[in-house]
């Protein structure tokens, strides 16, 4: 009797915590009593999921608003190669950025120091991207997770409204593989079980498009999208996606979840705007209208010209 009692308690205290958990729709069955998105504010200091300033969000771009402030970003230290430990930690796929990188620019307030990089994706290439442009999902989607440079550690950052800022790129799928991720990719498929982790040596720059390529991109006030949602990220989320093939974005899919379910649709949904506005850089937009504007001028001089 007293045996089943304390078997009891501890079935009780098993899911008890179990409760506690916070998962994706993807985890989900009725046997299972993880929390998934739609329930992360009720787990225990996690009131701030259900916040006015969460992400990610859908961004309808004919509402953004042109900054012409939102200038190319200075980036040192991108170029550095590390070596570091990529792990599955049940969630996701997580590097720490063992070197010093910085950015800085595109009105940030001062400069940033990597922390950590991480990935959200889909099902074997489907749409799985966190943020959605006009309603469409990509298939993955890469955070670098920044801080402001005077903070130690990212639970400091987290109290300050523009303590952290995350640089957020999709990706889309491509007929050729992409050999830059040869060797992350390779590290990813040595980590499936949940816990797992493997040595890697990178550089920032190599898992980034080419800064030409970085100059488009979105700006607005929001959270991390995973448990404590803490509002205290300045988003910058690029245009223009990473190409990998579909097998390279397939490799993400045979990772396991902490239930040994397979990782797939990684991504909160999307959170309501509410009075935040999007903000979108001039990028190469400028460079187009200045040269229609040369061209318009050549056509202008020409019509006008006698003979
Ligand atoms: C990597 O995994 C090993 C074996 O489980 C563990 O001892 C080690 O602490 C882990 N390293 C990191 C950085 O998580
Ligand atoms: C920019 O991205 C496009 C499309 O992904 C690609 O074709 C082009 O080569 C990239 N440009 C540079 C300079 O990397
Ligand atoms: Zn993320």
């Amino acid at each position: 009797m007293h045996l089943l009692l304390l078997l009891a308690f501890i079935a009780s205290f098993l899911n008890i915590n179990d409760g506690e958990e916070w998962c994706y729709h993807s985890q989900f069955e009725c046997t299972t009593q993880c929390k998934t998105p739609d329930r992360w504010q009720t787990i225990r200091n996690n009131e701030k999921c259900s916040g006015n300033e969460q992400s990610p969000i859908n961004i309808v771009t004919k509402k953004t608003r042109l900054d012409e402030g939102l200038t190319p970003f200075q980036l040192s230290g991108f170029q550095e190669t590390f070596h570091s430990t990529i792990t599955n930690n049940g969630h996701s796929v997580k590097v720490p950025v063992a070197t010093n990188a910085y950015v800085s620019g595109g009105k940030l307030d001062g400069r940033y120091k990597a922390v950590q990089f991480h990935l959200h994706w889909g099902k074997d290439g489907g749409p799985g991207s966190e943020h959605t442009v006009d309603g469409e999902q990509y298939p993955m989607e890469l955070h670098i997770v920044t801080m402001k440079e005077k903070y130690t550690s990212l639970s400091n950052a987290l109290a300050d409204r523009t303590g952290v800022a995350v640089l957020g790129f999709f990706y889309e799928e491509s007929s050729r593989s992409n050999k830059q991720y040869d060797a992350f990719i390779n590290a990813v498929s040595r980590i499936s079980q949940s816990g797992a982790n493997t040595s890697i040596t990178l550089s920032l720059n190599t898992i980034m498009p080419s800064p030409q390529n970085m100059t488009n991109y979105f700006r607005y006030p929001g959270s991390l999208t995973t448990p404590g949602c803490a509002e205290a990220v300045v988003w910058t989320v690029f245009e223009r996606p990473i190409p990998l093939s579909r097998s390279q974005l397939q490799a993400f899919s045979r990772l396991l979840f902490k239930d040994n379910k397979a990782m797939v649709n990684t991504f909160r949904p999307v959170q309501p705007l509410n009075n935040r506005i999007v903000f979108r850089s001039a990028g190469d937009a400028v460079l187009g209208s200045i040269i229609l504007l040369t061209v318009s001028l050549a056509a202008a001089v020409r019509l006008s010209s006698p003979n």
